[in-house]
């Protein structure tokens, strides 16, 4: 018997490498629904629009009461934050599955203010021998909800925070399909 596809939106503030990985990654398991972005100019949304998918800029008023009537309106299974850099407020989460990528092994080097190159930089500074990608539920609370998948990447002595970013972009672009994956099969 043929399952009907599953509807995921994507939160992405900046690049948006890792929606494009969704975009590009063929399955009948889901499809990407609703792309939305807390800054006007992000290049995610700018593929979102290429791919043909519904993609909407949220201002900053009554921001998670706008993207909750979008994630209703679009039928959304789950949520998929892929580099947006604002919490997602209570009213989402109560009705929602959302999930998030961090480009560390949580629990290590995650919180406010770890983001994009901070957390590489904090992975250096640190003499971690490995660093990776984890894909986890979102809660309340920045990057401690629970894993659903994680990835190593060993860091090697000669990398900087942007070379070492590089390589753990490889490795979520692949982990964060399979982290959708396994968190749509419990939905
Ligand atoms: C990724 O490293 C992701 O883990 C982090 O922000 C970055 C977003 O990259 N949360 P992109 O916008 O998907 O290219």
């Amino acid at each position: 018997m043929k399952t009907s596809s599953k509807k995921i939106a994507v939160l992405a503030s900046g690049n948006g490498s890792n929606l494009q990985a969704i975009i590009d990654h063929k399955t009948e398991k889901f499809e990407v629904a609703l792309v939305l972005s807390n800054v006007k100019t992000a290049f995610a949304l700018q593929r979102a629009s290429k791919a043909n998918i519904p993609a909407f800029y949220v201002s900053k008023t009554d921001r998670d009461k706008k993207i909750f009537s979008h994630l209703e309106k679009h039928k959304i299974d789950l949520v998929v934050l892929a580099g947006y850099l604002k919490k997602v407020g209570d009213n989402i989460l109560e009705d929602f599955k959302v999930i998030n990528i961090h480009p560390s092994l949580l629990p290590k080097h995650g919180g406010p203010g770890m983001f994009g190159i901070n957390v590489h930089q904090a992975v250096i500074e640190s003499k971690e021998k490995q660093s990776g990608a984890t894909v986890h539920y979102v809660t309340g609370v920045y990057d401690e909800g629970e894993i659903i998948i994680q990835e190593k990447v060993d860091v090697l002595d000669d990398d900087t925070p942007e070379s070492l970013a590089k390589r753990v972009l490889e490795v979520e672009h692949r982990i964060f399909i399979e982290g959708i994956e396994l968190a749509l099969r419990g939905s």
